[in-house]
């Protein structure tokens, strides 16, 4: 089955027919919330908001271990993961949306992995963060809802919860990163431990620190702005991507 992980701006999806939530426990702790099971059309999906539903949990306080277990237990086989970032890149400005195929992760102090205590040393292959078909499925949705949407870019991943000073985006920008934020990690190495299918669709709700609109500094007012109108697009993207997953064969559904 199909998981969304809403972010900034997505708790809910307005096109998405719900039949149950579940409060599932976790090893690790509490999920950012219940699962929410329903339909878009006849395809059936989970629905999770990564800071809980009234978006009460900074990025470095979302239980990610919990999260993915939650969704993995619950029978998710794919997630697409829904994230607002900051556009480094000069095509990454404000309404833009990308799924990124690379990640560098600048997080610290975040449970980062299901090996500890008892399991055997596990080196997980992360060497594409990201699932090829995933990516795919998203990129078609995309296309078919007529939405522009970028084929890759690097996201480096900061802890937050404060934006980023003027250096930090330039040095960022030097590694290669072309847009920023703050969830993708440890969620994108939680859910390859699980053997989940994931990908990212990124919208850019501001220039990163320093950069064009927020040279002299991010407006957070107009961020929020274009994040509404963003989120629209989102949402008619997920909701083809989800019809498209539920027509896939069953081979197709999990990790490439
Ligand atoms: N930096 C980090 N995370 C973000 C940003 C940003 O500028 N915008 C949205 N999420």
């Amino acid at each position: 089955m199909l998981a969304i992980i809403g972010g900034t701006g997505l708790t809910n999806l307005a096109s998405l027919e719900i039949t149950r939530r579940e409060v599932v426990r976790t090893p690790y702790g509490e999920p950012s919330g219940h699962l929410t099971f329903g339909r878009i059309g006849a395809a059936e999906m989970i629905f999770l908001a990564r800071h809980g539903y009234a978006h009460t949990l900074p990025p470095h306080e979302v239980n990610y271990r919990a999260n993915i277990w939650a969704l993995a237990k619950a029978g998710a086989t794919r997630i697409i993961a829904v994230n607002a970032v900051g556009g480094i890149a000069t095509n990454m400005g404000p309404g833009v949306l990308a799924v990124p195929d690379q990640i560098i992760d600048y997080t610290h102090g975040r449970k980062q992995t299901f090996f500890e205590g008892d399991e055997p040393v596990t080196h997980v292959d992360f060497t594409f963060p990201f699932c090829a078909r995933a990516r795919e499925l998203v990129l078609v949705a995309a296309e078919a809802t007529t939405q522009t949407v970028f084929d890759g870019g690097v996201l480096g991943v900061m802890n937050g919860p404060r934006l980023e000073t003027r250096a930090e985006i330039l040095r960022l920008g030097r590694d290669g990163c072309t847009m920023v934020g703050m969830t993708s990690m440890p969620e994108a190495t939680l859910a390859r431990e699980k053997k989940l299918s994931y990908a990212t669709l990124a919208l850019s709700m501001n220039h990163a620190a320093g950069l064009g609109t927020s040279s002299e500094g991010i407006k957070l007012a107009d961020a929020d702005t274009v994040l509404a109108a963003g989120m629209e697009k989102v949402r008619l993207i997920i909701a083809k991507a989800v019809a498209m997953h539920a027509d896939l064969p069953d081979s197709e559904r999990g990790l490439a």
